[in-house]
């Protein structure tokens, strides 16, 4: 063959989040020292936690996962109609890339930019893809946008490709629900900037809806005990950052529905009266106390439309399945 063949496209990778382990010990030390102990819920994905996390997705009673994909599945085609194709979809917590992937066939975007806090995550699933997707262009961001998206212009296809396409920001999952309100917030407008002027721009977003207590709370106290796993997992998480000597046969997974505030609680509940120590440091926990580790927040639908609208976005369009268990909205950035 001629020697002019362009070569196959390969997938660019940046890393640009950095830890700063002094700011993650001292971050888990004012949780674990505060009146009432709390952690971040980040801090539950160690290597372990994500795969504990991949379980939970697998479990009869964690209804999230498995509802989005049959949205998805069922409603591929009118969201087709409206989320535009050739565009860069910008996949946020994109992990092995799967969900995303999955809507290619779909969505026909023309650039795709997974993103996740390392590209250590990425680079095996990307450099799959671009095999199976030769003409995509394909990035991969190491970035921590859980304090708001800021996508860097020099990182972004666009940069090197003629034009501008619609960027689609896609943030499955619900992972939106583990931010508070506040959080939410400031994080869509992030997100809405992120979108830019570029015309047909857009977030496509899975939301969890409100719904019976007993099963939201069956959700996240599984009868497998992999999300007890998952939960009391962060306590050896902490052990190892931090130098604390939690013995996690001590404590107790505790889910709950908080009505009132619209979430799913997890705590982790001291068995009896202890004392957990580190270099420097300890906290009696009397028997019954708990650290209060992750809130999972369940909108309606109403409350959902009016956070996009508060957050800049045009007018939404919603697809849920039967039950109304789980919604995916597509919301325009203008
Ligand atoms: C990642 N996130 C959306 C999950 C949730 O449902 O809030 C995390 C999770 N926690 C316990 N089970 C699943």
């Amino acid at each position: 063959m001629s020697s002019q063949m362009t070569p196959p496209k390969q997938p660019t990778f940046h890393q640009l989040f950095t830890t700063d382990h002094d700011a993650v010990r001292a971050e888990l030390l004012a949780g674990l020292t505060a009146p009432t102990a709390y952690t971040a819920p980040k801090f539950l994905y160690d290597a372990l936690g994500s795969r504990l996390f991949e379980a939970i997705t697998e479990l009869p009673e964690y209804y999230p996962t498995r509802t989005e994909v049959a949205i998805f599945e069922r409603h591929g085609a009118a969201m087709a109609g409206v989320v535009p194709a050739g565009a860069t979809l910008v996949d946020l917590g994109a992990g092995n890339c799967h969900k995303a992937a999955s809507l290619f066939g779909t969505l026909h975007p023309s650039r795709y930019v997974a993103v996740d806090i390392s590209v250590d995550f990425l680079r095996s699933a990307l450099l799959l893809l671009q095999r199976q997707h030769p003409a995509m262009d394909m990035v991969g961001l190491g970035l921590d946008f859980s304090a708001g998206l800021a996508l860097p212009p020099h990182a972004m296809p666009d940069a090197v490709l003629p034009g501008h396409s619609p960027r689609v920001v896609f943030y499955p999952g619900s992972s939106i629900g583990n931010f508070t309100h506040e959080q939410a917030l400031a994080f869509l407008h992030s997100v809405h900037t992120a979108c830019g002027q570029v015309a047909d721009s857009g977030l496509l977003i899975g939301v969890d809806l409100v719904k019976d207590t007993a099963e939201l709370e069956a959700a996240y106290d599984d009868a497998l005990g992999v999300t007890a796993a998952f939960n009391l997992n962060l306590l050896l998480h902490i052990n190892r950052t931090v130098g604390t000597d939690f013995n996690v046969r001590e404590w107790l997974h505790v889910a709950l529905f908080n009505a009132a505030e619209s979430r799913i609680e997890m705590h982790l509940q001291a068995r009896h009266t202890l004392t957990v120590r580190w270099p420097g440091g300890e906290r009696t926990f009397t028997g019954g106390e708990r650290i209060h580790t992750e809130n999972s927040y369940k909108w309606t639908l109403l409350s959902f439309q009016a956070l996009l609208a508060n957050a800049g976005f045009a007018a939404s369009q919603v697809w849920t399945d039967e039950g109304q268990r789980f919604a995916v909205c597509w919301a325009r950035a203008q």
